[in-house]
């Protein structure tokens, strides 16, 4: 089963399908993600998915102009992604954090703007505004007064295309039937422990691509349980890798790439780097398939509830 190499987004832009994560935790050494982010572009990948939450973006940027200065790509070649977060919801302070998160990246425009999630805290520097007794400051803004916002962006050619990431069905349905630009992308958390069946096959109904986020299911997370499952130590996946002469993570990220998902592994290991961009030189049958379909648990990794009891939290529902 042949698989897209990039979606066409209804800018005309193409979003490449493989694209590279760059989410450390915030204690990470300082340079990894500079180091990262060089080495993936210089093996391949053009998209690059950022965050003004993940803290790092200053290493991204520097990363993108040095392999834009030896000659790499030229910023045209990248398909740079960020993200507003819950601390910047109200209209007037989408852009202005798009204005940072530009800045810090380098770059005069992103090629893809998304509201991280439908949940709003205190305006604010503190990314994780916490009263006295330590519970997070919540703020409420209409998420279509933020959509707002990130057409805004458009207007002003600070982002080329808008989106969102964890909202659930009825979120993004009045995000659909309120925007005067529709958004085109949606990150959700998608790899064999978590489908999402319901919630993906909604979004492509609405033409609205699905980018897997942890596509590995974030094998190293401090917070992982010993309950939990380990994607990658899988018994079903390791024979399939194994007869096919494949690394497990390739097998799942080919399976992402079949059910036409975008990817976003993040490795800071050279190795790693270069192997999760290796997908388009073997293909799963369908019996392959079925079989990692099977693997559904409906695990979610990015559990530890940001924000549970905001009216916004978005995964009360079944989807
Ligand atoms: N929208 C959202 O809310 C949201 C949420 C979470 C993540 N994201 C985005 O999605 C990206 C990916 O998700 P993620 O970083 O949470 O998890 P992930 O990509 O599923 O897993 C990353 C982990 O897997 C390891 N790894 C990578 N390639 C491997 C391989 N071939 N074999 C074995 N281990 C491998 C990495 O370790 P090494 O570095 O040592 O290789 C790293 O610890 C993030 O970086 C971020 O950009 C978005």
């Amino acid at each position: 089963m042949p698989v897209k190499q990039g979606f066409q987004l209804p800018s005309g832009d193409i979003f490449p399908s493989v694209g590279f994560g760059t989410w450390t935790v915030w204690s990470a050494e300082k340079g990894v993600i500079h180091k990262a982010v060089k080495e993936a572009i210089t093996v391949g990948y053009r998209h690059i998915d950022c965050a003004y939450v993940y803290q790092n973006q200053d290493e991204v940027g520097q990363a993108i102009k040095d392999k834009i200065e030896d000659g790499t790509v030229k910023r045209e070649d990248l398909f740079i992604v960020t993200k507003v977060w819950n601390t910047a919801h109200r209209r007037g302070a989408v852009k202005e954090q798009l204005q940072k998160s530009l800045k810090q990246l380098e770059l005069t425009y992103v090629d893809l703007y998304l509201v991280h999630y439908p949940i709003s805290f205190k305006e604010g520097d503190d990314i994780f505004p916490k009263d006295d007794d330590g519970n997070l400051i919540f703020e409420h803004y209409d998420i279509v007064d933020t959509w707002k916002g990130m057409e805004d962006c458009v207007d002003s050619d600070l982002a080329r295309n808008i989106g969102i990431s964890n909202f659930n069905h009825l979120q993004i349905g009045r995000i659909i039937d309120a925007a005067r630009i529709q958004p085109c992308v949606i990150q959700l958390e998608v790899n064999p422990t978590i489908a999402n069946t319901k919630l993906v096959d909604f979004c492509k109904q609405k033409n609205i691509v699905v980018t897997a986020y942890a596509p590995l299911g974030n094998p190293n997370r401090s917070w992982k349980e010993s309950k939990d499952p380990t994607i990658l130590a899988d018994p079903v996946l390791n024979e399939i890798a194994l007869s096919k002469g494949k690394s497990v993570a390739q097998v799942v990220l080919r399976f992402l790439l079949q059910r036409d998902l975008v990817v976003i592994p993040k490795s800071a290991n050279a190795d790693r780097i270069k192997e999760n961009f290796q997908l388009f030189n073997f293909e799963l049958n369908e019996a392959e398939m079925k079989k990692i379909w099977s693997l559904d648990k409906n695990f979610r990794v990015y559990t530890k509830p940001i924000a549970v009891d905001h009216p916004e939290y978005p995964f009360h529902i079944e989807y």
